[in-house]
């Protein structure tokens, strides 16, 4: 077993980059690997929702990452989040500005969704749907509804059913599950056609509910869609590592103050950026997959998106680290552990 990995720089099709301070102190830490990445709209205090706030959002990145655009070649894809307001025209607009996806979570199912989507069968929002099937741009779905007398580890199952409602609607929208957290959530995306495909996150290949609640309270692995069984989490890695062009990575780093995640009412969301190359070449090699790590983080995801491979490589070495138990004002994922594998700069 050689001691030193090369792979194509990566996309990382689902990233929190935020705003203000934490802009800063995250972008730079994803563009060591990233050659692209899913810029979230999910933002405050402005969220992403018109052509405008794209063109503002791209300018506060390549702003933020002016520092090292010099050394690296990043490219923020752009999205906008899908509410109920959106309209076609809106979705016309986000288009010329340049954004490739909309995003939609539905209400209250996570961070920053307090203006989420309500209804997916109004017909003003099939017309915002049929809009984007034809302007090309992908529909990236936060695949949980929080339902009446539903528990949070059973929001991505009641959802499928409206997944499933959405690809055979529009049989020519290009849907991401993102973040796909079950067994049952895999099943479904393998089943359906084409135009259905799912991110998945590193975190999500790691962590059980045991490791969220099981053994006191660890607001640091916290995050939506909550980690599930350990049949599930076995679903998840064989799917990644399977070489299925339907499962691709979309990390959901999203990274939040440790005041907001060491308090009552905790922030959801995990801090991975810092570890997530090293992680996914842990975690390839245990299910003896090293081989199948590059299409997972490099292929796959640019070509559901139809985009070019990234030019450049990124390097791994056999090295072993102890993650810093604070980057910044972030606490990142495995915090004071150690990592086999090192990104090389
Ligand atoms: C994300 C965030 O913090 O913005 N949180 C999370 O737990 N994953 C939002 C999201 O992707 O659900
Ligand atoms: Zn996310």
């Amino acid at each position: 077993m050689s001691d030193r990995i090369t792979l194509r720089r990566f996309d990382d099709m689902h990233c929190h980059f935020r705003m203000g301070h934490l802009l800063n102190e995250v972008l730079p830490v994803t563009a060591l690997y990233a050659g692209r990445a899913i810029a979230m709209p999910n933002t405050r205090p402005r969220a992403i929702l018109t052509g405008k706030d794209v063109s503002w959002y791209r300018d506060q990145i390549y702003r933020a990452g002016n520092w090292f655009a010099k050394q690296l070649s990043f490219e923020p894809l752009m999205t906008i989040e899908i509410r109920d307001s959106t309209t076609p025209e809106m979705i016309a607009e986000a288009k010329r500005a340049g954004a490739v996806a909309g995003k939609v979570y539905p209400l209250g199912v996570t961070t920053n969704s307090d203006e989420g989507l309500r209804d997916f069968f109004r017909p003003e929002i099939s017309d915002t749907f049929r809009a984007m099937e034809e302007a090309g741009m992908l529909l990236l779905l936060h695949g949980e509804l929080d339902q009446e007398r539903t528990l949070v580890t059973k929001r991505e199952e009641v959802f499928l059913p409206t997944l499933v409602m959405l690809a055979k609607k529009f049989p020519n929208l290009k849907i991401v599950l993102e973040h796909v957290s079950t067994r049952a959530g895999i099943e479904m995306v393998k089943q359906l056609g084409k135009n259905v495909a799912a991110t998945i996150t590193a975190h999500h290949l790691c962590l059980t509910l045991n490791d969220v609640i099981g053994y006191g309270i660890q607001p640091h692995n916290a995050c939506n869609p909550m980690p599930k069984d350990f049949d599930d989490r076995d679903a998840l890695i064989k799917a990644a590592t399977s070489g299925n062009p339907k499962f691709f990575l979309g990390s959901d780093t999203a990274p939040h103050t440790r005041d907001k995640k060491e308090c009552a009412k905790g922030a959801c969301g995990v801090f991975t950026a810092p570890v997530l190359p090293e992680l996914l070449v842990e975690i390839f090699e245990q299910a003896g997959h090293l081989g199948q790590l590059e299409d997972f983080t490099s292929r796959f995801g640019a070509e559901f998106y139809g985009l070019p491979l990234n030019e450049g490589e990124v390097v791994l070495v056999k090295r072993e680290w102890v993650v810093p138990k604070q980057i910044g004002s972030v606490v990142p994922f495995r915090a004071g552990t150690k990592l086999q594998w090192k990104l090389s700069q």
